[in-house]
């Protein structure tokens, strides 16, 4: 994967960025910003699972990358009063992998599973009664002597975080009491998110400098605190450490980020679909190859933000450039093109 400021994953995080990350981290719903629907539905949640003496229902966050799914199921944790240990679909590689985590929960902890679509058929089976009933079905021996052996678990949360919903099981999905999908943010909320970070990185930003960092921060937090941290950069190497909006704008420029915050991938994407493919359709195996990423890439991080601002479209078909991106990249919608995706250059 290309290097870039603006990929919201977590995946080649730099350690610095990593430490950031955990610094600026939100702890209870109070400094946990936006996502008002996700924040009341899961208070409401705990609140009903604490006056019954109960653990909180299982909980599946999805979403792209960068939108608080990590930061939500510590901020759970933290509201339950309860311990949080934290692995990965990938991580968990055989049945007895997820044998010997859920043998190890007390009762009320919280196992949260990042990447949930990426755990194995056999591993994803053996969860299945662990969430429905808390026990643990596993088999001991091999062949005629093999017996099998139900235990009792610990009454525990899971909490699962995907990027993909659509390629989760159903069974597994159906599994989970509470399903939630979190939505990019408004730029006020992101700028409010700027701002916070800006305090506890003791950062001096003034509030137009914040509004025009966050306009290109792809409505995103992940984004938008790297974004702070590269501009702070700037100033303290090129300024007298204070952000205001002339020293952001050199400062974006210099890191060749655009006023909708797309960067030269981004647009080199949208470039090849109207000079190379007429505006498309284009099948997303074709964008894979002509910026050389990965498919999933694609589709998980470049699409969201480029369908959410409304430059691109997904057909039956495939992906299309909108008028709007036309017009970003300086060039002249055709003609059809202009009726047709009216609505969407409206966003
Ligand atoms: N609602 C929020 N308010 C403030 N900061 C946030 C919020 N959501 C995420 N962040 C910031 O963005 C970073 C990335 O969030 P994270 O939870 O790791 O995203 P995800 O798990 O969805 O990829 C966090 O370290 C945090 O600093
Ligand atoms: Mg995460």
């Amino acid at each position: 994967m290309i290097d870039r400021i603006v990929n919201p994953s977590a995946e080649n995080e730099e350690s610095r960025d990593i430490e950031l990350e955990v610094t600026l981290r939100p702890r209870d719903f109070s400094s946990y910003i936006g996502q008002e629907r996700l924040k009341k539905n899961i208070k409401l949640a705990i609140d009903a699972a604490k006056k019954r003496g109960e653990p909180l229902d299982h909980v599946l966050l999805h979403g792209p990358p960068g939108l608080g799914k990590t930061t939500m199921a510590s901020v759970i944790a933290n509201e339950m009063n309860a311990q949080i240990r934290i692995t990965s679909g990938p991580a968990v590689e055989r049945a007895g992998d997820l044998a010997s985590l859920l043998t190890n929960l007390q009762d009320g902890d919280i196992l949260f599973i990042d990447e949930i679509h990426r755990l194995n058929r056999s591993v994803e089976e053996v969860l299945y009664s662990a969430m429905e009933d808390f026990k643990l079905d596993i088999m001991l021996g091999k062949g005629p002597s093999a017996r099998s052996l139900r235990l009792d678990l610990p009454k525990f949360t899971i909490i699962g975080a995907t990027t993909k919903t659509g390629s989760l099981a159903a069974p597994l999905r159906d599994r989970f009491g509470i399903i939630h999908r979190l939505d990019f943010y408004s730029p006020e909320e992101i700028q409010q998110i700027i701002q916070r970070a800006a305090k506890i990185l003791n950062v001096k930003i003034d509030k137009l400098a914040a509004a025009e960092l966050a306009r290109r921060a792809r409505l995103t937090p992940r984004v938008a605190n790297r974004l702070l941290k590269r501009v702070r950069d700037y100033a303290d190497v090129n300024g007298d450490g204070i952000i205001d909006t002339a020293l952001s704008h050199r400062a974006l420029k210099l890191l060749d980020i655009d006023e909708l915050g797309l960067d030269a991938a981004d647009r080199s994407l949208l470039a090849a679909i109207i000079e190379n493919y007429s505006g498309g359709p284009v099948g997303v195996e074709t964008l894979a190859a002509i910026t050389a990423e990965e498919r999933g890439t694609i589709e998980d991080f470049y699409e969201p933000y480029l369908m959410q601002v409304g430059l691109l479209e997904r057909t039956p078909r495939g992906r299309k450039a909108t008028s709007k991106a036309y017009r970003h990249m300086g060039k002249n919608p055709p003609r059809s093109e202009t009726t047709r995706t009216g609505q969407s250059s409206l966003l």
